[in-house]
């Protein structure tokens, strides 16, 4: 944990309001910087803080590049809860970004090896990413990378584990409609970001947090690579980092 830099706060709203600062200060030192994002729970007060800090003229969107880690396989971008639709509705839509500079995987790729293979170019050709946003699945996901074997390098199809179906199913009618496949940027895209944020809070979250970034480094929880990484500050709510 060397390098690691861990910050704890009372509330999540707290940790979005820490979270705001960093996406602020890169902004502010590279206004065509770009953001990697992610959908959840997790990043919903930093995105709230995000769009008011715009609207009080502290941040400017309108030369930001973005990235989405994830979205699901199956879905169409209007779908309500596509991850494309998710972003446009707590972010994208509230703040100046243009949309031709906002990327999502396609959930409904006609190639979807090309569509994977496409994303990373697109990702390098932007000149990588800045600041990559984290949160983490109970299991230790990130993005979408579940745990395995390995840790997979580049955007990739998954197959979506029990556990996060379960965990997500609260936004679909059923379980039976939470998607079985999505599109993930993979663990290898994650780490060439040259800074990352990751919010955790909740005390569902205590046992994976110590698992992550106090147990060994490996695949079987995939956030636990983080610790490799030279640039990662992880911002928890008390209830987050009870176990720590
Ligand atoms: P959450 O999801 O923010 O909704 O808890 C986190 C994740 O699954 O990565």
């Amino acid at each position: 944990m060397k390098r690691l830099k861990m910050i704890v706060v009372n509330t999540p709203e707290e940790a979005g309001a820490r979270a705001a600062d960093v996406f602020e200060a890169v902004i502010a030192a590279k206004p065509e910087c770009v953001l990697g994002l992610a959908t959840g729970t997790t990043p919903l007060p930093l995105y709230r803080e995000l769009i008011a800090r715009e609207k009080a003229g502290t941040i400017r969107f309108a030369e930001v590049r973005t990235v989405n880690l994830d979205e699901y396989k199956g879905l169409q971008p209007n779908h309500p809860q596509s991850y494309r639709r998710f972003m446009q509705e707590h972010l994208f839509d509230h703040v100046s970004i243009k949309t031709e500079n906002t990327c999502v995987p396609c959930g409904l790729p006609e190639n979807p090896d090309a569509m994977c293979a496409a994303y990373e170019d697109t990702i390098e050709r932007w000149g990588g990413i800045d600041l990559q946003l984290l949160s983490i699945g109970h299991d230790g996901h990130v993005g979408f990378n579940e745990p395995e074997d390995t840790f997979p390098m580049y955007t990739h199809e998954v197959q979506l584990t029990e556990m996060t179906r379960e965990a997500n199913k609260r936004f679909f009618d059923s379980i039976d409609e939470v998607p079985t496949a999505a599109f993930t940027m993979g663990i290898g895209t994650i780490m060439k970001a040259r800074k990352i944020v990751m919010i955790i809070t909740g005390a569902d979250k205590a046992d994976i947090t110590y698992a992550a970034f106090c147990g060994p480094v490996t695949p079987k929880v995939p956030a636990s690579i983080l610790q490799f990484h030279p640039d990662v500050t992880v911002i928890c709510d008390k209830a987050a980092a009870a176990k720590l």
